[in-house]
Protein backbone atom coordinates (compact mmCIF):
# COMPACT_ATOMS: atom_id res chain seq x y z
CA UNK A 1 0.00 0.00 0.00
CA UNK A 2 1.42 3.40 -0.79
CA UNK A 3 -1.27 5.46 1.21
CA UNK A 4 0.83 7.97 2.98
CA UNK A 5 -0.37 10.06 6.07
CA UNK A 6 1.22 13.17 7.85
CA UNK A 7 1.22 12.55 11.49
CA UNK A 8 1.32 15.91 13.56
CA UNK A 9 0.97 15.86 17.75
CA UNK A 10 -1.55 17.81 18.85
CA UNK A 11 0.13 18.34 22.60
CA UNK A 12 1.78 21.65 22.14
CA UNK A 13 -0.01 22.17 18.81
CA UNK A 14 -0.02 26.60 18.52
CA UNK A 15 -3.84 27.20 18.30
CA UNK A 16 -3.97 28.80 14.70
CA UNK A 17 -2.96 25.35 13.25
CA UNK A 18 -5.33 23.40 15.71
CA UNK A 19 -8.09 25.90 14.70
CA UNK A 20 -7.13 25.46 10.71
CA UNK A 21 -7.41 21.84 10.98
CA UNK A 22 -10.47 21.42 13.04
CA UNK A 23 -11.98 23.62 10.66
CA UNK A 24 -10.70 21.65 7.52
CA UNK A 25 -11.92 18.33 8.99
CA UNK A 26 -15.32 19.09 10.75
CA UNK A 27 -17.31 19.85 7.73
CA UNK A 28 -20.07 20.28 6.63
CA UNK A 29 -20.59 22.53 10.23
CA UNK A 30 -24.05 23.31 10.34
CA UNK A 31 -24.08 27.48 11.12
CA UNK A 32 -26.53 28.92 14.10
CA UNK A 33 -27.38 32.60 13.23
CA UNK A 34 -27.67 33.82 16.86
CA UNK A 35 -29.56 36.84 17.98
CA UNK A 36 -29.05 37.88 21.32
CA UNK A 37 -29.93 41.06 23.24
CA UNK A 38 -27.85 43.48 25.72
CA UNK A 39 -29.08 44.12 28.81
CA UNK A 40 -29.91 47.99 27.61
CA UNK A 41 -31.83 46.17 24.89
CA UNK A 42 -28.95 46.58 21.88
CA UNK A 43 -30.05 43.82 19.18
CA UNK A 44 -26.99 41.37 18.30
CA UNK A 45 -26.76 38.64 15.38
CA UNK A 46 -23.96 36.68 14.78
CA UNK A 47 -23.18 33.26 12.58
CA UNK A 48 -21.72 30.10 14.79
CA UNK A 49 -20.84 27.08 12.93
CA UNK A 50 -18.64 25.05 15.90
CA UNK A 51 -23.08 24.10 16.96
CA UNK A 52 -25.07 21.03 16.79
CA UNK A 53 -27.78 19.65 18.97
CA UNK A 54 -26.79 17.83 21.47
CA UNK A 55 -30.14 16.05 23.67
CA UNK A 56 -33.45 16.44 22.65
CA UNK A 57 -35.47 15.92 26.24
CA UNK A 58 -35.55 18.31 26.25
CA UNK A 59 -34.10 19.75 22.97
CA UNK A 60 -30.90 21.55 23.64
CA UNK A 61 -28.23 23.10 21.30
CA UNK A 62 -24.68 23.89 22.28
CA UNK A 63 -22.72 26.90 20.67
CA UNK A 64 -18.98 27.06 21.33
CA UNK A 65 -17.72 30.86 21.49
CA UNK A 66 -14.21 31.58 21.42
CA UNK A 67 -12.59 34.46 23.36
CA UNK A 68 -11.82 37.82 21.22
CA UNK A 69 -8.77 39.16 22.27
CA UNK A 70 -8.95 37.91 25.66
CA UNK A 71 -12.43 38.91 26.38
CA UNK A 72 -15.95 38.33 25.35
CA UNK A 73 -18.21 38.51 21.89
CA UNK A 74 -21.01 40.29 21.93
CA UNK A 75 -23.07 37.18 22.16
CA UNK A 76 -21.18 35.54 24.88
CA UNK A 77 -21.60 38.84 26.79
CA UNK A 78 -25.23 39.15 25.95
CA UNK A 79 -26.12 35.25 26.78
CA UNK A 80 -24.05 35.20 29.81
CA UNK A 81 -25.88 38.22 31.26
CA UNK A 82 -29.67 37.63 29.74
CA UNK A 83 -29.32 34.09 29.56
CA UNK A 84 -32.09 33.69 26.09
CA UNK A 85 -30.52 33.22 22.55
CA UNK A 86 -32.51 32.72 19.32
CA UNK A 87 -30.74 30.23 17.03
CA UNK A 88 -32.01 31.04 13.82
CA UNK A 89 -31.21 28.65 10.95
CA UNK A 90 -28.43 30.41 8.33
CA UNK A 91 -29.92 29.49 4.39
CA UNK A 92 -28.53 29.43 1.37
CA UNK A 93 -31.21 33.03 0.61
CA UNK A 94 -29.82 34.39 3.81
CA UNK A 95 -25.92 33.53 3.48
CA UNK A 96 -25.16 37.17 2.29
CA UNK A 97 -26.45 39.03 5.34
CA UNK A 98 -25.59 36.10 7.73
CA UNK A 99 -22.31 36.33 6.67
CA UNK A 100 -22.13 40.38 6.82
CA UNK A 101 -23.11 40.01 10.73
CA UNK A 102 -20.29 38.00 11.55
CA UNK A 103 -17.84 41.66 11.09
CA UNK A 104 -16.73 42.51 14.45
CA UNK A 105 -19.59 45.62 15.14
CA UNK A 106 -18.62 47.22 18.38
CA UNK A 107 -21.09 46.36 21.94
CA UNK A 108 -23.28 49.14 21.39
CA UNK A 109 -23.81 48.79 17.73
CA UNK A 110 -26.33 46.42 16.32
CA UNK A 111 -26.03 44.40 13.42
CA UNK A 112 -29.39 43.84 12.45
CA UNK A 113 -30.14 47.90 13.14
CA UNK A 114 -26.86 48.50 10.64
CA UNK A 115 -28.20 45.80 8.23
CA UNK A 116 -31.78 46.60 8.18
CA UNK A 117 -32.85 42.65 8.87
CA UNK A 118 -35.90 42.24 9.86
CA UNK A 119 -37.19 40.67 13.42
CA UNK A 120 -40.06 39.25 14.71
CA UNK A 121 -40.58 38.95 18.12
CA UNK A 122 -40.09 36.00 19.91
CA UNK A 123 -42.88 34.20 22.22
CA UNK A 124 -40.50 32.98 25.45
CA UNK A 125 -37.40 35.12 25.27
CA UNK A 126 -36.42 38.55 24.93
CA UNK A 127 -33.80 38.54 22.03
CA UNK A 128 -35.80 38.82 18.83
CA UNK A 129 -35.98 36.41 16.22
CA UNK A 130 -34.70 37.20 12.28
CA UNK A 131 -37.45 36.95 10.14
CA UNK A 132 -35.68 35.69 6.60
CA UNK A 133 -34.71 32.61 8.37
CA UNK A 134 -37.28 30.22 7.97
CA UNK A 135 -36.65 28.28 10.85
CA UNK A 136 -36.08 29.84 14.73
CA UNK A 137 -35.21 28.58 18.28
CA UNK A 138 -35.94 30.26 21.18
CA UNK A 139 -33.55 28.99 23.84
CA UNK A 140 -32.74 29.52 27.59
CA UNK A 141 -29.37 29.47 28.51
CA UNK A 142 -29.18 25.93 30.57
CA UNK A 143 -24.71 25.37 30.78
CA UNK A 144 -21.80 27.43 30.65
CA UNK A 145 -19.02 24.81 29.97
CA UNK A 146 -15.33 26.38 29.75
CA UNK A 147 -13.38 24.59 27.49
CA UNK A 148 -9.36 24.75 27.60
CA UNK A 149 -7.67 28.38 27.31
CA UNK A 150 -10.04 29.90 24.66
CA UNK A 151 -13.23 28.44 24.23
CA UNK A 152 -16.62 28.22 25.38
CA UNK A 153 -20.05 26.03 25.52
CA UNK A 154 -23.00 27.29 25.67
CA UNK A 155 -25.53 24.50 26.06
CA UNK A 156 -29.13 25.92 25.66
CA UNK A 157 -32.86 24.65 26.00
CA UNK A 158 -35.11 25.11 23.03
CA UNK A 159 -37.99 26.58 24.76
CA UNK A 160 -40.31 27.74 21.23
CA UNK A 161 -39.33 26.26 17.82
CA UNK A 162 -40.95 28.13 15.03
CA UNK A 163 -41.48 26.64 11.49
CA UNK A 164 -42.02 28.20 8.32
CA UNK A 165 -44.75 26.51 6.86
CA UNK A 166 -42.72 26.35 3.51
CA UNK A 167 -40.28 23.80 4.96
CA UNK A 168 -42.70 22.14 7.68
CA UNK A 169 -45.62 20.00 7.29
CA UNK A 170 -47.02 19.85 10.59
CA UNK A 171 -44.55 16.23 11.04
CA UNK A 172 -41.05 16.82 9.35
CA UNK A 173 -38.95 19.47 8.47
CA UNK A 174 -38.00 19.14 4.68
CA UNK A 175 -34.56 20.11 5.13
CA UNK A 176 -33.95 20.38 1.07
CA UNK A 177 -36.72 23.05 1.13
CA UNK A 178 -34.88 24.20 4.08
CA UNK A 179 -31.89 25.20 1.94
CA UNK A 180 -29.41 24.55 4.78
CA UNK A 181 -25.52 26.57 4.19
CA UNK A 182 -22.87 24.72 5.71
CA UNK A 183 -19.54 25.95 6.83
CA UNK A 184 -16.35 24.81 5.86
CA UNK A 185 -12.65 25.25 6.24
CA UNK A 186 -11.25 28.74 5.74
CA UNK A 187 -13.61 31.44 3.54
CA UNK A 188 -15.98 28.63 2.11
CA UNK A 189 -19.71 27.85 2.15
CA UNK A 190 -21.99 24.69 0.72
CA UNK A 191 -24.91 23.80 0.68
CA UNK A 192 -26.71 20.24 0.60
CA UNK A 193 -24.93 18.02 -2.10
CA UNK A 194 -26.55 14.80 -3.32
CA UNK A 195 -28.99 13.10 -0.66
CA UNK A 196 -29.10 8.99 0.20
CA UNK A 197 -31.49 7.54 1.43
CA UNK A 198 -31.30 4.26 3.60
CA UNK A 199 -34.34 2.42 5.65
CA UNK A 200 -33.18 3.41 9.02
CA UNK A 201 -32.01 0.60 10.83
CA UNK A 202 -32.11 1.44 14.93
CA UNK A 203 -35.17 1.61 17.30
CA UNK A 204 -36.41 5.48 17.15
CA UNK A 205 -36.15 7.28 20.25
CA UNK A 206 -39.39 7.08 22.18
CA UNK A 207 -42.59 9.51 21.89
CA UNK A 208 -42.81 9.68 25.50
CA UNK A 209 -43.60 12.89 26.89
CA UNK A 210 -41.20 14.95 28.46
C1 LIG B 1 -19.97 31.12 9.15
C2 LIG B 1 -19.26 31.59 10.40
C3 LIG B 1 -19.18 30.75 11.49
C4 LIG B 1 -18.57 31.19 12.68
N1 LIG B 1 -18.50 30.33 13.74
C5 LIG B 1 -17.98 30.74 14.90
C6 LIG B 1 -17.96 29.89 16.05
O1 LIG B 1 -18.44 28.75 16.01
N2 LIG B 1 -17.44 30.36 17.21
C7 LIG B 1 -16.94 31.62 17.30
O2 LIG B 1 -16.49 32.03 18.38
N3 LIG B 1 -16.94 32.46 16.23
C8 LIG B 1 -17.45 32.06 15.05
N4 LIG B 1 -17.48 32.90 13.97
C9 LIG B 1 -17.00 34.28 14.14
C10 LIG B 1 -18.08 35.20 14.76
O3 LIG B 1 -19.23 35.23 13.95
C11 LIG B 1 -17.48 36.62 14.87
O4 LIG B 1 -16.44 36.59 15.83
C12 LIG B 1 -18.50 37.69 15.22
O5 LIG B 1 -17.88 38.97 15.06
C13 LIG B 1 -19.01 37.59 16.63
O6 LIG B 1 -19.93 38.62 16.78
P1 LIG B 1 -20.40 39.23 18.17
O7 LIG B 1 -19.21 39.92 18.83
O8 LIG B 1 -21.47 40.18 17.76
O9 LIG B 1 -20.91 38.10 19.00
C14 LIG B 1 -18.02 32.49 12.75
C15 LIG B 1 -18.07 33.32 11.63
C16 LIG B 1 -18.68 32.87 10.46
C17 LIG B 1 -18.73 33.78 9.27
Amino acid sequence: MSEKFTTIAASGMDTATAYRLLCGIVTPRPIAWITSISEAGVVNAAPFSSYNYVAHSPPMLAINIGSRSGGLKDTARNIQSVKEFVVNVATVDNMETMHRTSAEFGPDASETEALGIELLPSDLVRPPRIAMSPVQMECRLSQVVTLGRLNTLYIGEVVAFHLSNDVYDGRHVDSVKMQPVARLGGPFYASLGEIFERPILQTPPVGNKA
